[in-house]
């Protein structure tokens, strides 16, 4: 059966009409390619707090949620260094569950030596960017709005003035949550200049 966002009932295969686009139902996973394959594997088992759920001298499949593994790692030595400024990917992110998560991986990875380069409350999340030690970038976040209160926010003039958002001081938003103050208080987009 054919997953056209209905469900059907199929005998044998029959081709979907143009009107049928076919979605996949999942982002699976992604495999990153390294020639420091331990470090790899050991930052990224770190970051997710995962684990390696099947793995060779050069191939880890890791595991962390529901998905069998979301992020694989591949050890080939032959690889050359990135080129600075190609084409390709930016940066991709994890979404936690709250604010207090985001801080208590923000103090984790911290304590492993990994400070995150970036900080910022776009709006819709509040966000920290980690670099692994290939150097690929990836954001942890927190949604500060609902799917359609982004859309909302992404087409007001506080959105069109400043598409990237607002510079933050995690060490100071963490202290302000130790005090009491709120979640909700913390990721305000109005306020986040004075945090
Ligand atoms: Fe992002």
């Amino acid at each position: 059966m054919t997953n056209v966002g209905q469900t059907e009932v199929r005998v044998g295969y029959q081709s979907t009409t143009p009107q049928q686009v076919v979605r996949p139902i999942k982002f699976a996973h992604i495999v990153l390619r390294t020639r420091q394959y331990r470090e790899m594997v050991d930052w990224w088992c770190a970051f997710l707090g995962g684990s390696v759920r099947h793995g060779n001298d050069f191939l880890s499949f890791l595991s962390y949620d529901d998905e069998h593994h979301r992020i694989a790692i591949v050890g080939l030595p032959h690889l050359v260094e990135p080129v600075k400024d190609s084409v390709g990917l930016e940066h991709f992110a994890f979404t936690f569950a709250t604010l207090d998560d985001l801080f208590a991986k923000y103090e984790q990875m911290k304590a492993m030596g990994c400070s995150p380069y970036w900080t910022i409350n776009h709006g819709m999340t509040l966000s920290a960017y980690y670099r692994d030690p290939d150097g690929n970038q990836v954001e942890t976040q927190v949604d500060s709005m609902s799917p359609d209160e982004a859309d909302a926010f992404m087409q007001s003039d506080l959105f069109a003035a400043n598409p990237i958002g607002i510079n933050v001081d995690f060490d100071r938003l963490l202290e302000r949550r130790r005090q009491g103050v709120s979640e909700a208080e913390l990721l305000d987009y109005a306020t986040a200049s004075q945090q």
